[in-house]
């Protein structure tokens, strides 16, 4: 192969990124110590923090886990933590902000919640929600509705992890953003972190202009060395310069 010619190939297969500043923030991490099953002690939180300042973001907007019967989080719990990290943050000198909302894992149990407009929300009443890994629920699609219907903002974390979602067509998600549901990308499926399936759907929904918010999904330091990994990704630069990228209405 010449030069021009191995030149020209590289240019096709490596990213002009050289980190995810891009982005502006991540919406999406699990990094208060202790509550659900990202960080476990507040020097994980530093470290995992330290890492993602390296890769750009000044930024973070965490996001634990609310899930009946796996994780009991409540709002006070979570930003009672969020303060502890605010104060190691400030105490290590880390020039970065830190806020905190909650993943919501979408079963009968946020209907009382979303009657007593007690969920947490970042911006115009943004929300972050979860579905099973497993089994598709055909309730997802009433939840959505009434969280709509009650004034919120539906982002939809990681729906190319959701495998009874995959297909050619795409069909399931254009019915899901039909319905006025944002998508929100995880990194690392770019990296194949959680498998080949998540990976296609991921560079599917990019191709097609589907994905609304990107972030990493930070639980621990194996997953950040993948979310670095990204960074050389040419599906990670076409996703970063989307101009309708939503990521920034959270700044
Ligand atoms: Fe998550």
């Amino acid at each position: 192969m010449g030069l021009f010619s191995s030149l020209f190939k590289k240019k096709e297969v490596v990213s002009n990124l050289t980190d995810l500043s891009g982005l502006g923030l991540d919406l999406h991490s699990h990094l208060i110590p202790g509550i659900d099953d990202g960080a476990k002690t507040l020097e994980d939180s530093i470290m995992l923090i330290k890492g993602m300042r390296q890769l750009g973001f000044k930024k973070i907007i965490t996001s634990p886990h609310i899930m009946s019967g796996g994780y009991n989080n409540t709002p006070e719990i979570i930003l009672s933590g969020r303060d502890k990290v605010r104060e190691a943050i400030k105490e290590q000198g880390i020039d970065v902000e830190f806020d905190a909302w909650a993943e919501y894992y979408l079963d009968e149990t946020i209907m009382p919640k979303i009657e007593k407009h007690s969920l947490m929300t970042m911006g115009d009443k943004y929300v972050l929600v979860e579905l099973s890994y497993l089994m598709k629920s055909f309730s997802t699609t009433s939840y959505f509705y009434s969280l709509i219907t009650n004034g919120y903002k539906v982002v939809l974390a990681h729906p190319e992890r959701y495998p009874y979602y995959h297909s050619d067509d795409l069909d399931e998600y254009k019915m899901i953003k039909d319905q006025g549901v944002f998508l929100q990308l995880n990194i690392a499926s770019l990296t194949g972190t959680y498998g080949q399936g998540a990976r296609n759907a991921a560079e599917k929904l990019i191709d097609n202009n589907m994905i609304d918010f990107v972030a990493t999904d930070l639980h621990n330091t194996r997953h950040l060395s993948y979310i670095k990994d990204s960074v050389k990704l040419p599906y990670m630069e076409k996703i970063i310069n989307y101009d309708k990228l939503m990521n920034k209405v959270f700044l």
